[in-house]
């Protein structure tokens, strides 16, 4: 039975990919993509998933817009990784995907309520429509099988010392999740930074010789591109899809239950992740903390989505 997912995302190079996988692998049935604003702001991140899914010729899938801003901060999308359209490399083609006009809380309602099953959302941008749908919809929360989120980090951040740039958006939002209750999986870059765009994994996209992967290379170099410049990391983390690739196949991570804090005071470490990795606080744990990724399966799992995909 294909585990029904809904993706909130902030497309992003590495979210089109999570997009990707999800519409090309049987295992999993992409009811809907909900966006945020993050890696750019929302308008543009909202047309770029709908020129995700118009490249890859995905039909029927509803995409719908949600926050702009965070709940409490002014939004810094992540330009000098992403480009001024959060979606630099390649010319963009007009989306035939439609917008819903539900708005993304509404759209993650009406999908919770029409699944038979429970759903699975996942998240790989700031927590900003999670938790505004967790704040409205408190009543359709047993509707929800698991949250399973791109952000955050064992170890050190991507914005300034400790904050991972998805939590450092919303740090409001990503403390609501975190104290829901809800079961949550935790996709840091402790575990993202073991998924590199090399050189072989490019080419061994390139040679899948459709239209996807095609796009979906322009997107990889620009990406490596601006990794290399902003971090010094030629080969970048390609983050998002792990989420994805965990509700395919749980084997291709492993994790940890722990207790996670969400920073949202400090001034030099607001956003950081507090994962009680060694059980020190004796606090309840509230996240499935990844630690590890099979790398080879994880790409692999990319490859067949896109062969899958126009
Ligand atoms: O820190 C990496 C995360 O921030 C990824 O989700 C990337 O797309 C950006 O949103
Ligand atoms: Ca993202």
């Amino acid at each position: 039975m294909p585990v029904p997912v809904i993706i909130d995302c902030d497309p992003g190079h590495d979210d089109v990919f999570a997009l990707w996988l999800a519409a090309g692998n049987p295992a999993v049935t992409l009811l809907g993509v909900t966006t945020v604003g993050g890696n750019g702001r929302l308008d543009h991140t909202t047309t770029n998933a709908r020129i995700a899914l118009t490249v890859a010729g995905v039909e029927g899938v509803p995409v719908a817009a949600g926050a702009d801003e965070p709940l409490q901060r002014e939004l810094t999308p992540a330009t000098w990784i992403h480009g001024d359209n959060a979606l630099g490399g390649p010319v963009l083609p007009e989306p035939t995907v439609p917008l819903d006009p539900r708005g993304a809380v509404e759209l993650i309602s009406d999908l919770l309520e029409a699944s038979p099953e429970p759903v699975t959302l996942i998240p790989t941008g700031p927590l900003t429509n999670i938790a505004t749908f967790l704040q409205r919809r408190p009543d359709l929360r047993g509707r929800i099988a698991e949250i399973i989120w791109m952000g955050g980090s064992t170890g050190r951040g991507n914005v300034g010392a400790y904050p991972e740039f998805n939590a450092w958006v919303d740090p409001e939002a990503a403390d609501l999740v975190f104290k829901s209750g809800l079961p949550l999986t935790m996709v840091g870059l402790n575990v993202s930074h073991q998924a590199l765009v090399t050189e072989q994994v490019i080419e061994s996209i390139q040679r899948i010789g459709n239209e996807t992967s095609a796009f979906g290379v322009e997107l990889l170099r620009f990406f490596c591109g601006a990794y290399d410049v902003a971090e010094g990391m030629p080969e970048a983390p390609l983050h998002d899809p792990i989420t994805v690739a965990i509700a395919i196949d749980r084997a291709v991570t492993t994790v940890r239950r722990c207790h996670v804090d969400i920073e949202t005071k400090g001034e030099f470490t607001s956003g950081a992740t507090a994962v009680d990795l060694h059980d020190m606080l004796g606090k309840e744990p509230n996240a499935d903390v990844a630690l590890t990724l099979d790398v080879p399966r994880f790409w692999q799992l990319v490859r067949e989505a896109v062969a899958t995909l126009r």
